[in-house]
Parts: structure tokens; sequence; C-alpha cells
């Protein structure tokens, strides 16, 4: 045996010794030395390890994370299949994929075996992912592992399938786990070894397969998220039910407002089965998707997803490639808390790899103010001059120019595309006031709507055919996959960046496509979809890259693009237009399954969406409190004692939002529509030193008090200071001392949630 550098040795029963790639510094270049320690590990060894590891002599992998463990292997025909996904495994276990036995023939084994990758062919009669179209007509593909496997840095895995009937379509599969999260990221590659042409007709992400559910009266439920623009994340329930598919999805170009490219499932506990067992999954792609979830008369769940397959079409020359968007899934046994823990730190453990505004977790998002609700296209230098005067002394610390500042923009029926200041409004530009604003120690943002243009705009007069077209909000689509769109937007952007010292952009995205297509293109038109997103994604990197200090905020009429492919690429996002606190707890706690708390912003506003309640600010304020904060009220109007109340809570939020910003959110008293209205978040830092709570009792027509609401995540030895405040922030109207354990055992006592309507609580706990 050679004991190789960078290898390390798991021993899985007594006698047998298993060399892994696991990084092990300092003694790689000492095999006497290993040896020694061989024997040592031989005898304390025994657990599988965090990681990806093969199976010493199956072609079985271990993908391990902290709390689940993923198999898959491949059966000796060469299906690979998914052999287990739940708790975590303890040994490399003998697990070998083997065909299941024909049930009866109308189900032959292809069937039913739990494939990674089921494509469309062969006998295979389930959901499928990839489809493929040759030349000669046939469009059967039959992917079988080709024997090589590749694992890279312990968190990478790569698998070869070749087609079994052609051998000439290739497809790697990409597994990545995030270790800390209980999370698998898949996607996969497919390339054309003919020498001729095909087509891609369908390119889902994966396939997703739950185990049985355990006896037969065990229930599965499916939650999704359903939403139009003003209502967005709205959580819905149901039972998983045998031979019934589900399917959420998004035909729009975009992932839009009406479902959410998530999914969780859950485990109803039972008398016989206490389990919290949850799948949950989200798609990394800002164009239109499809997500099914299947279920088997067995209780088993099929879930497949990626790039909605309606209208899609890449056609693959010799030798190309594509490579899909990436579907995470994880699995906890922490029930719908330890999902929604899992997830957004999952976005935002990416968000700080790839985007250079978000590595560093002690730089807050800035509280802003933009006066878009207040002012709507009623902008100019003078009126957002003195806006700024006025936001700053109130504490905030970005200024956003919203819709109205370009071409002949007065209300939206023109000028979208042509951006250059307009100069009725900005009579001497825009740097004024940036200056200004900047000169204030406040940070500069501005709106675009980069993808859209009106037909009464110089941009459409010059260059009709950079569009798809299809009238609505009397704008049209630019046809991002165009390269000579893509450089329009980014140079005019870019240079506009650059000479107004912008310091943020609001990305805003207001209609959805229609007429997609690629004219007198000599590949496939189809590509239009996904090449337009691509295009996308190719200027928001191409402006990070040219501005690293650049922050950006996706919106789409509100939060109709916020999946966790833009997260990546983004730094927050505008959860929705509508900015009706009660309306808004609703919002938030459908979006907090999967956004981190830092990237979702909430603006307090007089809010026209609530005219005729009365709703006070303090309430306003507690409910923006729940992730970034914004202030788009008519800040000119205020009285004295609105200004000097607005000032004390964003002083407030400003010392909380450390917690609130990278701590985990959780619910205690989780919203709902029917009952009285009552909900209760707390946010709590990672190392437990933290918490915020936040209560909200919008109407308590029985008069009845609140119940006791008990805390979580707490450290329970520790003595935690308690400061709690209602309506007034200059003030705490609570304050004391509380052990961790009585807190989460017993709870704590909201009295000033009491019978009047729109009451809310903040209450910040720090360890003593
Ligand atoms: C839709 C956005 O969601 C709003 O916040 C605002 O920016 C408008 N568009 C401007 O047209």
């Amino acid at each position: 045996m050679i004991v190789k550098p960078g290898f390390m040795i798991v021993c899985h029963q007594f006698n047998e010794i298993q060399f892994m790639e696991e990084e092990m510094h300092g003694i790689t270049d000492k095999p006497i030395i290993l040896w020694l320690i061989a024997a040592t590990a031989v005898s304390t060894i025994s657990a599988l390890k965090t990681g990806i590891h093969k199976h010493k002599s199956l072609d079985t992998w271990f993908l391990v994370t902290e709390q689940s463990t993923y198999v898959i292997g491949a059966t000796a025909e060469g299906y690979i299949a998914n052999l287990h996904w739940g708790n975590r495994l303890e040994k490399l276990d003998d697990l070998n994929a083997t065909m299941t036995d024909t049930f009866f023939v109308q189900n032959p084994p292809p069937t039913y075996v739990t494939e990674e990758l089921p494509v469309f062919g062969g006998l295979r009669f389930r959901d499928n992912v990839l489809m493929v179209e040759f030349p000669d007509g046939v469009r059967e593909l039959n992917l079988l592992y080709s024997g090589k496997a590749n694992i890279t840095d312990n968190y990478l895995l790569d698998l070869d399938l070749r087609d079994g009937n052609r051998t000439d379509v290739l497809v790697t599969l990409h597994y990545e786990i995030d270790i800390e999260n209980d999370i698998i990221r898949r996607s996969y590659t497919i390339r054309n070894g003919m020498d001729k042409r095909i087509n891609v007709s369908k390119a889902f992400s994966a396939a997703w397969h739950l185990p049985t559910t355990l006896g037969s009266d065990e229930k599965r439920e499916i939650m999704t998220l359903a939403g139009e623009w003003g209502s967005e994340a709205m959580v819905q329930s149901t039972e998983l039910r045998p031979g019934v598919t589900h399917v959420i999805q998004s035909q729009r170009g975009f992932p839009s407002h009406v479902s959410y490219p998530y999914f969780a499932i859950r485990q109803v506990p039972s008398d016989v089965n206490p389990s919290t067992e949850v799948y949950f999954g989200a798609l990394a792609w800002s164009g239109s998707w499809e997500i099914t979830a299947h279920t088997s008369l067995f209780g088993t769940t099929r879930v497949v997803g990626g790039m909605h397959h309606q209208d899609f079409g890449w056609s693959l020359d010799p030798n190309e490639s594509f490579t899909t968007p990436v579907f995470a899934a994880g699995f906890t046994n922490k029930g719908m808390p330890g999902a929604r823990k899992l997830l957004p730190r999952h976005v935002r453990k990416y968000q700080k790899k790839n985007l250079a505004t978000q590595k560093d977790d002690s730089v807050y998002h800035p509280v802003l103010y933009n006066s878009w609700e207040a002012m709507t296209f009623d902008i100019s230098v003078d009126k957002q001059l003195e806006l700024a005067e006025m936001a700053a002394p109130l504490g905030i610390e970005l200024f956003v120019v919203d819709d109205g500042w370009f071409g002949a923009r007065d209300n939206d029926s023109a000028g979208l595309g042509d951006w250059y200041v307009n100069k009725k409004k900005f009579p001497h530009g825009m740097k004024p006031l940036a200056d200004r604003v900047h000169e204030l120690g406040m940070k500069f943002g501005i709106w675009y709507e980069p993808e859209g243009v009106n037909p009464n705009s110089d941009l459409y007069r010059e260059h009709p055919d950079w569009v798809f077209y299809y009238d609505a909000r009397n704008q049209l689509v630019l046809n991002l996959a165009l390269p000579e769109v893509q450089e329009y937007l980014f140079n005019s952007m870019s240079s506009f960046i650059t000479d107004n010292d912008v310091d943020y952009i609001k990305w805003d995205m207001n209609r959805p496509w229609g007429e997609v297509s690629m004219h007198n293109y000599d590949r496939n038109p189809r590509e239009a979809w996904t090449l337009s997103v691509r295009g996308f994604y190719n200027i928001i990197d191409k402006l990070k890259e040219a501005h690293p200090k650049l922050w950006i905020e996706s919106c789409a009429s509100g939060g109709g693009r916020m999946d966790i492919g833009i997260l990546e690429k983004t730094d927050q996002v505008w959860t929705s237009d509508n900015t009706r606190p009660d309306a808004r707890i609703m919002i938030q706690y459908g979006a907090s399954l999967f956004l981190p708390p830092r990237a979702q912003y909430s603006w307090v506003t007089d809010s026209p969406w609530d005219a005729n309640t009365n709703i006070p600010l303090s309430f306003r304020f507690h409910v923006s409190f729940m992730g970034g904060l914004g202030i788009g009220s008519k800040i000119n109007e205020f009285t004295k004692e609105q200004t000097e109340e607005a000032t004390a809570w964003v002083s407030l939020y400003k010392q909380i939002r450390p917690v609130i910003q990278n701590g985990d959110l959780d619910w205690l008293v989780q919203p709902s529509r029917l009952s009285e209205l009552v909900a209760v978040s707390q946010t709590t830092s990672r190392d437990q030193s933290e918490a915020v709570v936040l209560g909200y009792r919008h109407n308590s027509p029985f008069s009845t008090p609140l119940n006791w609401v008990r805390l979580r995540n707490l450290d329970k030895s520790a003595t935690y200071t308690i400061k709690v405040w209602g309506s007034d922030p200059h003030e705490a109207e609570e304050e004391y001392e509380s052990t961790g354990a009585l807190l989460m055992h017993r709870g704590i006592m909201l009295n000033s949630l009491n019978s009047a309507m729109f009451k809310s609580v903040v209450v910040w706990l720090q360890r003593k």
C-alpha cells in the first residue's frame, strides 16, 4: 500500500483501512510516520467524516454534511441511483445500487430506479430532467455511468455518464456540498460528442428522491410560496397524495411573484412518528422555471426542477456543452425552523463567496431613503435635495433616486431605455445631487430598469430590432441575448456610475416577457429564453467587476426576482411594493424561508396601501426592523414629533442590526390571516450572545391577553439582560434579567401587545 501525500486514513471497520482524499498538512511527505499514525487510526477513527467519500470497492459515493448524508451509487447496468438522503450515516456502509425488481410488467425497473438524472428515453415513465433531439429524429437517451468520477477538495464530485445507446453524448453530473448547512448543490453539463448538431429540448437541473414515508398512514406536506404583485411569498401547505404531481412554475421569463422556485416537504408528526424531517430546495435561476413533485403509492416522492421546459431549446454543435443552473436542496431533522435557518445561511455563504461587497459581516446594509412611494415620478433636483437634507439627520445612510430621473420620463409611458439625465428635472446633471448626498455623509443610489424600453423612447426609435415585441405597461422588453444590447446597457450604466460616483443601483424589471425569440439566428431561436437571463447575469457581473464597491438591489415590481441565483450576484432584494406593515409581516414570513435577513429590505412609508387604517409609526418601524431598513415616507411633511420618533427608531435599529442582519430569523408565533393577527419573530446571533424579538398584534377582538411566548436557541445557562420598547423609542418600557433556560422553557410575556390595535414591541436580549 502506498501512502500518498494529501491522503488521510479512515477506518470504517477495525481491520479495513481506507485512504481518503482529505487534507493532512505537515506530514504528507513522511510515509513512515504516516504508517504509525495509521496504526493508531485503525483503532480510533471509525466515523464517516464530513466531505465526499467513495466506498472502497463499490461505485458508491457518500456526500456527508454535518447532519445529513446523501448516497448515490451505480447499478451493475450503469444507472446512477440515489441510495439514501436523510439523517447522517456513521460509516461507509456497503450500500450497493441495484435495479429494483419488476413490480409488474407495465412498470419496468428503470421506472422505479431513483435515478439522479432520469432522462427522456428507455423504459422510464416518470418525470424526467433531460431530453435531446438528434438530427435523425430520435429523441431517446440512455445515460449510464462511464466509470469516471472525480472528487475535488472533499466537497465537489463529478460523475461522468455516457449515452449507452450512442456513446457520443456525455453528461457530467456536478455535486457540491455545503457541509455546515446540510445542502447539496446540483447541476450538470451536457456535451455533444457527435459530428452533427443536436438540440436539447429540456434541461432541468436535477432529480431529488425522498425516501418512502414509514407507514401507510404517514403524511407528508409540501410547502410552497404563492403570490401576486403586492402579496408576495404567501406560504401554502398541502398534503402530498399518491399519484398526484404538484407543479410550481413561472413561464414569464423571470422568477415572478406568482410562485417561487422553492419547496419544502415535511413529515407531518403523528402519534407514532414524532419526525420533524424536512427536505427543502431552491433553484438558482432568474428566468422561467418549473419544479414538480410526484408521489408514488409507496410514499416516495421525486422532485425535479430547473429552467422551464416550455419553449426551451438549445443547440449543441459538435463538442459544445451546456451547463444547467444549480438546484440546491437540503435535509434537516429540526423541522421548518431548521430549514429556515439552513437555506438563508447557505445563500449568505454564497453571497460572501461571490460578492466583494458582502465579504465582511461587519459591513451592514445601510438604512436607506427612497422617495418613490411619496413622490412617484414627481422628482427634480430641488425636491430631491430638500429630501436629502432631511434624510441625513434622520440617520439615513443611503439616498436613492427612483424612477423618473432620465429621458422624457414623466410617467411610465415614455423615456425608458434613454439612460441619460432628464435636463428639465436635473439641469446640471446628477452630479450636484450625488455630491451633496455624499457631503451629507450618505451613499448615493439610483434606479434603473435596464431591460425595459418604452416605444416612446429614443432608444426604441433607434433600435426597434433590439426588443421582444409584446406590449404591456406601455413598454417592451429588450432582448438581452443580443451582445450589442448588453454592451449598450453596460457602457451607459458603467459610465453613469463612474461619472456620478454612484454607490448603489436598484435594478428593477416591470413586465413579463412575451414573443421571446431570436430573429435571423442560425441556431435554435428558443435559446433566447436562456440567453437573455445569461445576458442579464453578464451585465451584473461586469458591473460588479468594474465597480467592486457597487451595491445592487434586485427588484421586479417588488419581489418578482428574488430567487437564490440572483442573491449570489446582488446584495439585496426589494421584497414587495406593498409597504402596508400587516401585509408585510406575511410577506416577510414567506420570504424568510430562503432570504438571509440582511438581504430583505422593508420600508417605513405613509403607505397608500393602508390609507384608511391608522397604523402607528412605531408599528411601521418594528415591521421594517426585520431585515434591511428603509424609509419611503414624505419626510418633508413629518411633524417635529414624527421626525424625532423616526430618528430615535433609526438609532435603535443601528444598535440591534448586527443581530438582525447577521443572525438567524425564526418565528415563534407564525402570522396567519385567520387568527387574531399576532406574529412574533426572533433573530438570534450565531453565537447566542444576542437576540431580537419582534412582536406584533394587529388586533385582539376578544381582549384575551397574549400567552407566554417561549424563546429559542439561547444559551440556557447564561443570564440575559432584556430591554423592551413599545411605542416610545426614547425609553425602554421594561428592563430585566433572566436566564436562557427560563426564557426558553417558560418564555416571556409581551405585555405591550394588549388589546389595542397595531401594538408592537422590540425586545433586545444581550448575554451578560
Ligand atoms: C416597481 C418597483 O417595485 C418600485 O419600487 C418602483 O421602483 C417602481 N417600479 C418605479 O417604476
